[in-house]
């Protein structure tokens, strides 16, 4: 199993992500501060990875605190909070983690736990989190496996992979499990202008995995799609809205309208967490901006003239119109996606 993320006895051990994949090398947060920077850097990145990271941050805060009491440190657990919920704004599985931690402290603080059973229980949940994501991703993998086909390609953008996840991956788990499954997939992995999760993590995990993977410019996939290489289309998710609107990294929508154009199939995987039910629709999800030097250099090197107007939205916005179905751990969903979507939650919610 990939190690993204790690509990230790001293922290929280990354797997460093923008090293990848010439080199295999990790950091080690020892406190919330250190878990932030790390999220905003995208040493660890993607929607259900980032949560995890700062459940176990607020587990960090909560037990290297000074406060000798729960009323002096209950201001702090909000800064701890706050910090945390600022470094990236469109994976909802951030605010999710974060707010499953304050229901858990508020509830610990009515019925007088003290501060040691406090940061002991934090941990457990950040704990707990972990393993139903791993669980999540393998659920997911099984009904989405069955969806793709038994043999011939299948498209992916980005990175939604374990690397993604705290391990076997969304998009990519439910690669993993068709091939569990004896399907004899190709995965063709966009690079995923600018900051190449396809090129650099999807084709370094998959090859880890012997999964056969062709990396391809994302200019390349309408002439793919238009010579009848790519079967299926499977992406991952950093929010999904009531209506199915669905926000996943930059580049995403291209692919599902070309998807769409030649008769393909589009599926976005996503655990529960991933479902904003508070979010009407696509328009009001927020979508992060990068840094321009994501776009305007490479390996430290210029690639634009000086001056340039440059734009790097990190995410865009797939209408639910595009999407065949969005595969959680909790079945395939279909649209109208406001009704399936409200009434899988209602059932197993
Ligand atoms: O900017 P990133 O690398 O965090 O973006 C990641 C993605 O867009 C993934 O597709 C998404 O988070 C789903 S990960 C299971």
């Amino acid at each position: 199993m990939i190690p993204t993320l790690t509990w230790t006895p001293e922290g929280v051990r990354f797997l460093d992500q923008t090293r990848l994949p010439l080199e295999e090398s990790y950091v080690l947060a020892t406190n919330y501060e250190q878990v932030a920077e790390i999220i905003v850097t995208m040493v660890v990145r993607g929607a259900p990875a980032i949560g995890v990271s700062a459940a176990y941050g607020i587990a960090l805060g909560a037990l290297h605190t000074e406060a000798k009491t729960v009323q002096e440190f209950a201001p702090e657990f909000e800064q701890i909070c706050k910090r945390l919920a600022g470094t990236r704004p469109t994976a909802v599985n951030l605010f999710w983690a974060i707010d499953r931690i304050k229901v858990l402290f508020a509830k610990l603080l009515s019925s007088g736990a003290t501060l040691a059973q406090i940061q002991e229980r934090i941990l457990a949940e950040a704990h707990a989190m972990y393993d139903e994501d791993i669980a999540a991703c393998k659920t997911m993998g099984a009904f989405g496996g069955a969806l793709l086909p038994e043999d011939g390609g299948v498209l992916t953008h980005c990175n939604a992979g374990a690397l993604a996840t705290c391990g076997y991956g969304t998009a990519l788990g439910v690669i993993r499990a068709a091939v569990e499954q004896g399907k004899q997939i190709h995965v063709y992995a966009d690079e995923t202008r600018p900051f190449l999760q396809g090129a650099r993590l999807t084709a370094w995990e998959l090859m880890a995995d012997g999964i056969p993977t062709t990396v391809i410019c994302d200019n390349m996939a309408a002439s793919l799609m238009r010579a009848g290489k790519i079967k299926a289309v499977v992406v991952g998710a950093d929010r999904i809205a009531a209506n199915g609107d669905t926000a996943n990294k930059i580049g995403t929508y291209n692919v599902a309208i070309l998807a769409k154009e030649h008769g393909i199939p589009f599926y976005v995987a996503a655990p529960w967490s991933t479902i904003d039910l508070a979010t009407p629709n696509g328009d009001a999800i927020p979508i992060e901006e990068r840094p321009q030097a994501e776009v305007t250099h490479h390996a430290g090197k210029q690639l634009t003239p000086n001056g340039v107007g440059v734009c790097n939205p990190a995410f865009d916005v797939t209408p639910a119109k595009y999407v065949t179905a969005i595969i959680t751990e909790r079945g395939v969903l279909r649209a109208p996606y406001t009704a399936s979507l409200r009434e899988m939650e209602t059932v197993a919610g």
